[in-house]
């Protein structure tokens, strides 16, 4: 393992921060993310936010209060020795439309006095630059990324915090899971299908865009600070054939190249073959600039940043359960137990997944977020006695050191995702709870917003300091 190896958590500006009209921040498409059964359609953009009933919650617009907290949050990851946070800026906060000529100042102040404290405390901020939360009026105005004009939005604000934190930041991702777009284009990427369109032809087009901006962006950051490293992202979680029936091991393979895709662009800077025969066949046309295959060839990522929570499985003769709660369709695995929300758990799954991609790229890889979502009992005497995700991250992490000592796969940290509870991106529950903190607060919002150390908590502080090896 690196000596450098970057431990750490992980979260996102729209799960946590709150402050949604703080310094004149701007809606972004995590703020109409309506919590309660209407939230499915809406993150797949196939409901539009606008018919919402009057009423309807947003849970991402409050969050835990971070913004409020981030000191006290701050000091809480530096006792547990964290070297590196992973975290987002809110798009909106820096440009509340995504058009303006300047940024809001107020807005960089509050990211000036975030990294200021995390440096204070000698963590690294790795910095996500959109999670989940693009400004909506340029989903309004623009159609959010089938336009080519939000990649001209997206330079602007990235030009402007590469600049300002130039020597503060050394690791930036460009997209959160870039792959979410085909699964809830909506919340992955601000896509918002029109009557008799083609889908899948809107979210190749916004994905060409979001593939070039992030080349872009890559190579502006390199040339403002030749020392930053730039990762792409991706939704991981290698997919098993059911049986060895052919038929499910082509699927499987078919299954994999739709998260590949992203990462055979990002990371070797040129469209598979399969993808273009892909479109050939469904009778899609990417619009594309003469210049940008190009600018994908020669700007591909520093390192292949990834979350990986379960493996998938697929099986083509129509029979059995789906695997439930997750929005990758997958069938059931009956060989692994699943978390309360359904997903699978699968360790061994975690070094398979990290082994192929390893394999596949010879890139360094980040593992930015892991974790497990459960319902957390918070005892009369004050503490969370959370053994099962103790379990659930302890064998992760082995089956990560695995990968690393046995099989020499290059990875450059990990940060356990969601490291203090924060809303869930796909229900909007706050009792989908990953954290080492809990964070006193409901479903409805309501609570003292209290944080208080997990037995968790201890037991990744020893991790840490042990830097894996007691485990
Ligand atoms: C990832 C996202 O998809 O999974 C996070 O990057 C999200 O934003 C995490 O929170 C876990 O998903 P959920 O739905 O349990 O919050």
């Amino acid at each position: 393992m690196r000596n450098d190896f970057l431990w750490g958590g992980a979260t996102a500006a729209n799960q946590c921060e709150g402050g949604w009209q703080a310094d004149g921040r701007g809606m972004a498409v995590v703020d109409v993310l309506p919590q309660g059964e209407n939230r499915l359609p809406v993150m797949q953009g196939v409901m539009d936010y606008r018919t919402l009933p009057q009423g309807t919650r947003y849970p991402g617009r409050d969050g835990i209060d971070l913004y409020g907290h981030y000191k006290e949050d701050i000091a809480l990851f530096a006792e547990m020795g964290f070297r590196c946070y992973r975290f987002s800026f809110s798009w909106s906060r820096i440009f509340p439309t995504g058009e303006e000529t300047q940024p809001n100042e107020a807005g960089l102040q509050f990211y000036d006095n975030l990294i200021d404290e995390l440096l204070r405390h000698n963590i690294q901020p790795v910095v996500t630059i959109c999670h989940f939360d693009l400004p909506l009026h340029l989903v309004e105005k623009y159609g959010s990324w089938r336009s080519r004009a939000v990649i001209d939005a997206y330079l602007r604000y990235c030009e402007v915090i590469f600049r300002r934190y130039r020597s503060k930041v050394r690791y930036w991702i460009t997209f959160n899971e870039i792959n979410m777009l085909m699964h809830l284009p909506f919340m992955g990427a601000g896509i918002r299908f029109e009557k008799g369109e083609n889908p899948l032809a809107v979210q190749y087009q916004a994905a060409h865009h979001e593939l070039v901006a992030s080349a872009l962006a890559t190579k502006l950051a390199h040339q403002i600070n030749p020392d930053c490293q730039v990762g792409c992202m991706i939704a991981a979680g290698s997919v098993y054939p059911y049986s060895c029936r052919p038929e499910d091991v082509w699927q499987g393979m078919q299954k994999d190249r739709e998260t590949y895709f992203f990462t055979d662009v990002q990371a070797r800077g040129a469209y598979p073959a399969y993808a273009k025969k892909l479109w050939n066949r469904s009778g899609i046309h990417v619009e594309m600039d003469p210049e940008d295959e190009r600018i994908l060839r020669e700007n591909t990522a520093d390192f292949i940043a990834l979350s990986y929570y379960n493996s998938r499985c697929v099986r083509t003769d129509g029979q059995g359960e789906a695997s439930g709660g997750n929005v990758f369709a997958s069938a059931k695995n009956p060989y692994l137990t699943c978390s309360q929300w359904g997903w699978p758990i699968d360790p061994m799954g975690f070094r398979i997944t990290l082994n192929a991609l390893y394999d596949r790229y010879q890139k360094p890889l980040f593992v930015v977020e892991n974790g497990l979502g459960a319902m957390d009992q918070l005892t009369p005497e004050g503490t969370v006695s959370d053994d099962y995700r103790i379990d659930y991250l302890k064998t992760h992490i082995q089956a990560m050191i695995q990968a690393i000592d046995q099989d020499g796969v290059d990875i450059m940290g990990y940060t356990a995702w969601g490291c203090i509870d924060l809303v869930s991106a796909t229900t909007g529950e706050m009792s989908k709870r990953y954290g080492f903190i809990y964070v006193d607060q409901d479903n409805a919002g309501c609570g003292t917003k209290k944080r208080i150390r997990k037995k968790s908590f201890y037991w990744y502080r020893d991790v840490i300091a042990h830097h894996g090896e007691n485990l």
